[in-house]
């Protein structure tokens, strides 16, 4: 049997998949266009792809023979599930294993934005040093404030728990209430879209992008959020309205953000680019080596898992199984 490995991933993951399957691995960074990767998939049962990769209803549609397509990511989004639900392509991605190293990083990006750290680096770096002044790049507390969760599955329960650990308040709200015992354990208060806004001093984004999630963070909920709040956004761009948000920092409607994730990757706002109250990264929350490694051979392990007649341990459309 033969797979197609879309981009380039960490080398074991290629390595475990060459002991028992024909690969054809595409080993750069740029991966494939549409009009290669409908040539490329020609013959192939299996694919291990990116979320660069756009499988849209009418790409799945012409993936003759493919059995599993096996996502190097916990978001899917670029993927239309139903419609390979539909084609009986099994689909599957990466949870777990990235959850501390994704919370970790929005961590990092909630307290470079609140203690002004990029800031500092540029000043130091560039000379400007002179002296040491009373209220020289005086940021904001983090500890004992109110943290607001968009999201509590997985990761936002990883960002909860470190905003405990800071001694914040936490707030969450997501389409569906958390189970009584998880919310004990994070000490964390559900709470409507418009009291979390209102109320908390960071807003951090854990959703999935869905038709639901799309544009979730606008003009209108900037407005309520507070003037001194920070948004941190490490889930996926389209969550928030980028050009919306760009002009909100501009204006000072809020006081920063940290953001991983963008609209149109890798393009960013123009605005963003010019505003000094943002601290921008390029799409790497859950790049620490380690995680990497883990995410390429799970999606590996998950492809050799459904060509071998194997349930993979990670397959979205279970329906497909039974
Ligand atoms: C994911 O896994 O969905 C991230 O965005 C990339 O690690």
């Amino acid at each position: 049997m033969k797979i197609l490995v879309t981009k380039r991933v960490f080398p074991e993951a290629v390595d475990f998949l060459r002991r028992d399957f024909d690969v054809d691995y595409e080993g750069t960074d740029e991966g494939l266009s549409p009009q290669v990767l409908a040539a490329r998939v020609q013959g192939v049962q299996g694919i291990v792809s990116q979320l660069t990769d756009r499988f849209d209803a009418s790409v799945i549609e012409a993936l003759d023979g493919v059995k599993v397509l096996a996502n190097v990511a916990v978001g899917y989004d670029n993927i239309d599930v139903p419609a390979a639900t539909k084609k009986g392509i099994f689909v599957t991605n990466t949870p777990d294993v990235l959850t501390e190293t994704t919370a970790d990083f929005a961590w990092a990006l909630l307290m470079a934005a609140a203690r002004r750290i990029v800031e500092g680096h540029a000043f130091v770096h560039s000379g400007q040093w002179k002296r040491w002044t009373i209220d020289l790049l005086a940021g904001q507390d983090v500890w004992g404030k109110t943290l607001g969760i968009f999201g509590l599955g997985r990761i936002g329960q990883a960002v909860a728990r470190r905003g405990r650990g800071f001694g914040m308040q936490v707030l969450y709200h997501d389409a569906q209430r958390a189970p009584e015992a998880v919310e004990q354990e994070l000490g964390a208060r559900f709470v409507s879209k418009d009291e979390l806004l209102g109320v908390s001093d960071y807003v951090s984004l854990h959703v999935p992008l869905t038709d639901g999630t799309r544009k979730l963070i606008g003009t209108a909920e900037l407005e309520r959020m507070k003037p001194t709040a920070i948004l941190v956004n490490t889930s996926r761009g389209p969550v928030v309205d980028e050009a919306a948000l760009a002009e909100a920092l501009q204006r000072r409607v809020i006081a920063s953000a940290g953001l991983d994730v963008f609209e149109r990757e890798p393009q960013v706002h123009p605005l963003l680019l010019n505003v000094d109250n943002v601290v921008l990264a390029p799409h790497i929350a859950s790049a620490s080596v380690e995680t990497r490694r883990r995410m390429s051979m799970m999606a590996a392990e998950n492809c050799a898992a459904a060509l071998q007649g194997r349930r993979p341990a990670n397959l979205l459309n279970a329906t497909l199984w039974a």
